[in-house]
């Protein structure tokens, strides 16, 4: 079916092509039930690029990426490539996509399902209905800051370094991404860094009070150390709404707040550039968990978070919110009805569960959509 909606799919590797078939069949589904086509077009990044290619992403890949409506990423890397020099890593496929698709803002939703409250390692009591928007810096910070690279001193010793810089520009656009969303939440955002030993918290915090003074002043804004509010989403997390911080705290608080959901294999995310005169934007959605090679190739991934990511697909990219609401349904009623991959079976404490493997979660979601067509 032809269709202006043109979309770069990157499986990548591990247990990333397993999780992308899972979402082929609920985009073909979506192509044949309700007319939203896609014109697809499917590539290698990441091992599957080195392998191939010599580099972990291609230049023909990175201008397809460029030019497409979105970008739907599985997962990269896995002990094969461990060896590889650092610059070919699996990894600095998807970070030179960031990069140069200038993806700075993401968004990572820790959404706690009414059916997987059992399978956090929290008490449910403290999870029950959370939802926590983390928007996470991408393109600046210590990931990219130069000076970077190791070298050896002249007494012999090694030395490695990695540079944090950011520039108001930088926290004010991901800023901004925090506000406009915090308004069609709770209203409310907690900016985090650690103003208190490095230079770049203290900009940032600064930065942050500054721009919410000059257009935010409407939305309730607060200030966390990055280390307070890491123990806070263990004591309190229903106390956020949407948390803004930067490259290498987004990182570590994301992987800490889809435990409070049950799974990493349940954990979306959005990664967005700026909106252009004519209203879009570059995206890339891929779930936040990895490539896990240590269950690649058995059929026990848990496809959810890649079927939300492409939910976010729906609603962020192609303002398709009804079929975005719909695919969200489906997996709470898959849930509901029991079905778990073995990452949600909370050490066995969820009754009446109906253990599958990641087919047969994707046949499930499938057959939801057909009944709530
Ligand atoms: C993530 C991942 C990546 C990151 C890796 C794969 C480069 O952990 O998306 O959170 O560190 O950003
Ligand atoms: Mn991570």
């Amino acid at each position: 079916m032809a269709s202006n909606r043109n979309l770069l799919v990157l499986p990548g590797d591990g247990i990333g092509p397993e999780v992308m078939a899972e979402v082929r069949k609920i985009i073909a589904w979506m192509g044949s039930k309700r007319a939203v086509g896609f014109d697809i077009q499917e590539d290698v990044v990441g091992g599957a690029a080195l392998d191939k290619h010599g580099v972990p992403l291609a230049d023909a890949t990175m201008r397809t990426a460029l030019a497409a409506d979105a970008v739907l990423f599985g997962s990269v890397g896995g002990p094969k490539w461990d060896n590889v020099v650092f610059d070919k890593k699996p990894e600095r496929g998807l970070l030179r996509l960031r990069k140069e698709m200038d993806l700075f803002a993401n968004l990572r939703p820790a959404k706690v399902f009414d059916a997987l409250v059992d399978a956090s390692s929290l008490k449910p009591e403290i999870v029950k209905g959370l939802d926590i928007m983390i928007i996470r810096e991408l393109t600046g910070g210590v990931y990219f800051g130069e000076p970077r690279g190791t070298s050896t001193l002249p007494n012999g010793e090694r030395e490695a370094i990695d540079t944090q810089r950011y520039k108001t520009s930088e926290i004010r656009r991901v800023c901004a991404v925090a506000f406009e969303l915090a308004r069609k939440r709770r209203n409310k955002v907690c900016s985090s860094e650690k103003a208190n030993v490095m230079h770049t918290g203290v900009l940032w915090r600064e930065e942050a009070t500054k721009l919410h003074k000059e257009q935010y002043a409407d939305v309730e804004l607060t200030h966390m150390y990055a280390d307070a509010l890491a123990m806070q989403l263990l004591r309190n997390p229903g106390q956020f709404d949407v948390i803004v911080t930067d490259n290498l705290f987004g990182d570590i608080l994301s992987d800490e707040a889809s435990m409070l959901t049950g799974s990493l294999g349940m954990l979306p995310s959005a990664s967005l550039g700026a909106t252009d005169a004519t209203g879009r934007r570059k995206a890339l959605y891929e779930p936040i968990h990895g490539s896990a090679p240590d269950i690649a190739g058995k059929g026990l991934a848990n496809p959810l978070a890649e079927t939300l990511s492409y939910a976010m697909m729906l609603r962020y990219s192609f303002d398709l919110p009804k079929e975005a609401d719909l695919v969200e349904t489906a997996v709470e009623n898959v849930l509901n009805a029991g079905y778990r991959t073995a990452d949600l079976l909370g050490g066995g404490k969820t009754a009446g569960a109906k253990k599958v493997g990641t087919q047969e979660m994707g046949d499930a979601i499938v057959q939801e959509l057909d009944r709530l067509a």
